[in-house]
């Protein structure tokens, strides 16, 4: 399997990916892609001698620079971890249930386009809720409405920051994003 991570920030989750996958027999990390050019992700990219490709608006279109990369790599599927801009369309139909995606919630709450980073866990610490987790699942057109795959909660406090829950969410995402793509991968 040849993997390619879009990503549009920091890129933890990205890294934690490529690490998880160093040496595998099966699954390589092929590409690291970011709408960003400013993305701390790209250099992690550059640490971890992945290539690392910055694109904008313009070439995230179809038949644009973004889809002749991932045909030129060979590309099977692709993980978005932290990418902020609604898959394309192009995209969805070049890779069917191909494409995974990782949100900081238990959807259905807490999703839809606008929701990401520290707008979840504000939505998610004004709600009252005692619990919050992360939802890993297939992309289609509409931002976080694809067909989970996994979830895992966690417990929140009323005492608790909005850096805080991040925190917890985080630990939970770092620690299941990898093995569930494994598990997406092998499974079939
Ligand atoms: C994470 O909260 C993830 O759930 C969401 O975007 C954030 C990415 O963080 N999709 P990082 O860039 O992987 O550190």
């Amino acid at each position: 399997f040849r993997l390619a991570i879009f990503a549009s920030g920091s890129g933890s989750n990205a890294e934690r990916i490529c690490q998880y996958f160093l040496n595998h027999d099966t699954i390589e990390v092929v590409l690291i892609l970011s709408n960003n050019e400013k993305a701390a992700v790209l250099e992690k990219a550059k640490r971890l001698n992945i290539t690392a490709v910055h694109f904008n608006k313009e070439e995230f279109k179809a038949g644009g620079r973004v889809e002749n990369v991932l045909v030129d790599n060979e590309i099977s599927h692709v993980v978005l971890a932290g990418f902020l801009w609604l898959v394309p369309a192009f995209l969805i139909q070049r890779f069917p249930n191909r494409i995974v995606n990782i949100h900081p919630a238990l959807l259905p709450k807490y999703g839809g386009k606008g929701m990401y980073g520290r707008h979840v866990h504000e939505a998610v610490q004004n709600s009252g809720d005692r619990e919050t987790g992360i939802t890993i699942h297939l992309v289609n057109e509409k931002f976080d409405e694809g067909k989970h795959l996994f979830q895992a909660a966690c417990a929140i406090q009323p005492t608790d920051t909005v850096q805080d829950i991040a925190v917890r969410v985080q630990v939970l995402e770092h620690k299941h994003y990898p093995v569930v793509i494994e598990q997406w991968l092998q499974n079939g």
